[in-house]
């Protein structure tokens, strides 16, 4: 069995010292105890509890039926398996609708084994970022592709293509660096934005469909098995590491491999 044992637990300040030393790190969803321990002894760094199990666990056609109630059960899972990643639960549809209702949502979080909450937006959660980063809570900033905004972005598309859009959404990565929040996630977002915004901020960049420049990069796990539900699109962004490996595990240490030394992304994995 080749799973790896980890020397210390991955923190926040292990990523923000990967990216001053420019090493990449590894993110992968997980949402049960299994993979979860199957994923943090592959040489993955963070895992993600994702709101995208509304999609891969529960059938549904996008995230916005995922109640804040099946993100907790999920995390109880994910902590039990997990061996030493950092783990990010997201804060899913309307649990973050203001200020308050964040403090609340994202303590259950936590106490069920979060070390960092991810919320999807732009400016407007600076607020939020900030109340939260105050009372001791981590958060992850979700911005380009956000998927519980979908109705309104009007199909899953890449976003920042617009030099105006583009401009507006550095602007709005600074202000909730300079909110308090710990890390950036930008999905789907041409490769020189991706570039841009990890460039500009201090704070570790995790990307997905972002390019090959962000400090980290992510996927669904489900995508890198090669196992997206039929009635979801296979995004460009996804590399299936199943096709080559003899095993889960050993696709899951293809992946960390891979983001580790640069080979993935591909440009075919890119949006330029
Ligand atoms: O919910 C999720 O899995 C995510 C990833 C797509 C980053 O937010």
């Amino acid at each position: 069995m080749s799973s790896q044992t980890r020397k210390s637990p991955v923190s926040l300040n292990t990523l923000t010292r990967m990216k001053a030393r420019g090493e990449r790190f590894a993110s992968l969803t997980a949402y049960d105890a299994l993979f979860a321990e199957i994923v943090s002894s592959s040489g993955i760094d963070v895992i993600l509890v994702g709101d995208s199990l509304g999609m891969v666990l529960q059938g549904h056609d996008s995230t916005l039926p995922v109640t804040l109630d099946d993100m907790v059960y999920h995390m109880n899972c994910v902590r039990r398996g997990n061996n030493g990643a950092l783990i990010m639960a997201d804060l899913p549809f309307m649990s973050y609708a203001n200020e308050e209702q964040s403090l609340e949502s994202a303590a259950a979080l936590m106490r069920a084994g979060a070390h960092v909450v991810k919320l999807e937006g732009g400016a407007w959660l600076a607020e939020s970022t900030r109340l939260l980063t105050e009372r001791g809570i981590p958060v992850c900033a979700h911005m380009g592709l956000t998927p519980q905004s979908i109705n309104r972005i009007g199909g899953y598309r890449v976003q920042g293509r617009d030099p105006n859009q583009a401009n507006d959404m550095v602007a709005e990565a600074l202000i909730l660096q300079e909110s308090g929040a710990s890390i950036i996630l930008l999905e789907c977002v041409p490769v020189e934005l991706g570039r841009t915004i990890t460039e500009r901020l201090d704070v570790p960049v995790i990307g997905i469909g972002a390019g090959p420049h962000t400090d980290g990069q992510i996927m669904v796990m489900h995508d890198m098995l090669g196992i997206t539900p039929s009635t979801i699109r296979v995004p460009k962004f996804v590399k299936n590491f199943m096709a080559e490996a003899q095993d889960v595990r050993g696709a899951f240490e293809a992946y960390a491999e891979a983001v580790k030394s640069g080979a993935f992304p591909a440009p075919e994995h890119c949006f330029t």
